[in-house]
C-alpha cells in the first residue's frame, strides 16, 4: 500500500497558498506526515495536511473531465469543458446562471449522461462504472428538500439507514451530521417548521455525515443569509481538513466562494473560461475580486 500526502500552506495573512505532493511508500508514513507538518510550521505557515491511503483508488484526481458535452436537444449545455479535481481540495465551478454548472456536477454525479466526453470520478468512468462512483460520492442537489413531516433528526436518522445497519454506525454517523448542521435543539422540531437556511443545513450535514471521498455540492449556500452561509462555508472547510473529503461545488456568487475554495473554474456558455485559485485569478487579471476577474474574461469590461 502506498500514502499520498498533500500539504497546503498557507502564509499567515496571505491566502496565496503553496502546494506540495509526496509520495511515501511502506515506511513509517505517519512520521513522515508529522515531520512535514512540523516543517511547515517552523515556516510560521498555517497548515492543511490530508492524508490518503490508496485503497486501490487513483490517487492523482477526485474528478478527471475530458471534452464534456451534454446537448439538451438543441441545448448545448457543456460545450466541451476539460478540468481535474485534486484530491482533497474545495474545487469550485463558478459562473452565472445557465452557464452549466448543475449540468457538470450531475454528470459527474451519474445522473446525466454526457452526449461525449469522459469523467472520472477517482479514476472510475461515470457512465462504465456508475454503481462505483456512486459509492464514492454524495451529491446535494440544487434544490433538494427534506421529509417536511419527520423531524431532522428523524430524517437524518432515516438517510443514514441506507448507509449502515450497524446501530453503532448509526448513532455516529446522526451525531457527526447533527454537529454538522449546527441546528442543536431545534432538531427535534419537525422539517416544516424550519426556514430555508435551516433546511439547507440539515441537508448539507446529510451531505457530509458519511464521509464520501467526493461531496459534489451544488450551490450549497444558495438563499442563505450572511450568518447561514458562514456557518456552512465554515463546515465545509472544517470537513475537507478534518477529513479529507473532496469537495467539488457549484456557485453563482463568485464573490462568496473566493474564501472558500482552493481553486475555482469559471465557466460561461458551457465553456471553461478560466481557472486557478482565486488569488492567482486575481492576480493575473490585476483587479481585486473574482467578478471583475470573470468580467474581464468574457470580455463585458
Ligand atoms: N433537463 C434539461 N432540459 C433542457 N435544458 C436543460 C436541462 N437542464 C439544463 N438545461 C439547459 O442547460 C443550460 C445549463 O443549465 P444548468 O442548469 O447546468 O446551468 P447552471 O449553471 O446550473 O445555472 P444556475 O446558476 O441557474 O443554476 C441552460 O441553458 C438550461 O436551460
Ligand atoms: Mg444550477
Amino acid at each position: 500500500m502506498s500514502y499520498l500526502i498533500q500539504v497546503y500552506g498557507e502564509t499567515e495573512g496571505n491566502k496565496e497558498a503553496e502546494e506540495r505532493f509526496e509520495h511515501v511508500g511502506n515506511g513509517d508514513y505517519s512520521l513522515s506526515f508529522l515531520s512535514l507538518n512540523s516543517a511547515q510550521r517552523h515556516a510560521n505557515k498555517h497548515v492543511r495536511s490530508v492524508l490518503f491511503a490508496n485503497r486501490g483508488l487513483s490517487m492523482e484526481f477526485a474528478v478527471e473531465a475530458k471534452n464534456v458535452v451534454k446537448d439538451f436537444g438543441e441545448i448545448r449545455a457543456l460545450d466541451g469543458p476539460s478540468f481535474n479535481v485534486r484530491q482533497g481540495e474545495i474545487y469550485g465551478l463558478i459562473g452565472p446562471n445557465g452557464a452549466g454548472k448543475t449540468t457538470a456536477l450531475r454528470v459527474t454525479s451519474t445522473l446525466l449522461l454526457p452526449t461525449s466526453g469522459t469523467v472520472k470520478v477517482f479514476g472510475r468512468d461515470v457512465v462504465d462504472e456508475a454503481l462505483e462512483v456512486r459509492r464514492l460520492i454524495s451529491y446535494l442537489p440544487e434544490e433538494a428538500g427534506a421529509y417536511k413531516n419527520l423531524s431532522g433528526h428523524e430524517y437524518l436518522e432515516f438517510m443514514t439507514k441506507f448507509t449502515t445497519r450497524n446501530k453503532e454506525n448509526l448513532k455516529e454517523t446522526v451525531a457527526i451530521a447533527a454537529k454538522i448542521s449546527g441546528l442543536e435543539e431545534r432538531l427535534r422540531d419537525k422539517v416544516k417548521t424550519y426556514s430555508k437556511g435551516m433546511k439547507r443545513r440539515l441537508l448539507v450535514a446529510r451531505a457530509l455525515m458519511t464521509k464520501p471521498k467526493l461531496a459534489v455540492l451544488d450551490e450549497p449556500t444558495s438563499g442563505l443569509d450572511v450568518l447561514h452561509s458562514v456557518h456552512v462555508r465554515r463546515i465545509i472547510k472544517q470537513y475537507v481538513e478534518k477529513q479529507g473529503v473532496t469537495v467539488f461545488l457549484s456557485s453563482h456568487n463568485m464573490l462568496e466562494v473566493e474564501h472558500l475554495c482552493d481553486r475555482v473554474a469559471l465557466i460561461n456558455k458551457g465553456k471553461i473560461v478560466a481557472e486557478d485559485s482565486p488569488a492567482a485569478l486575481k492576480k493575473k487579471a490585476n483587479v481585486s475580486n473574482l467578478e471583475e476577474v470573470f468580467a474581464k474574461v468574457v470580455g463585458l469590461v
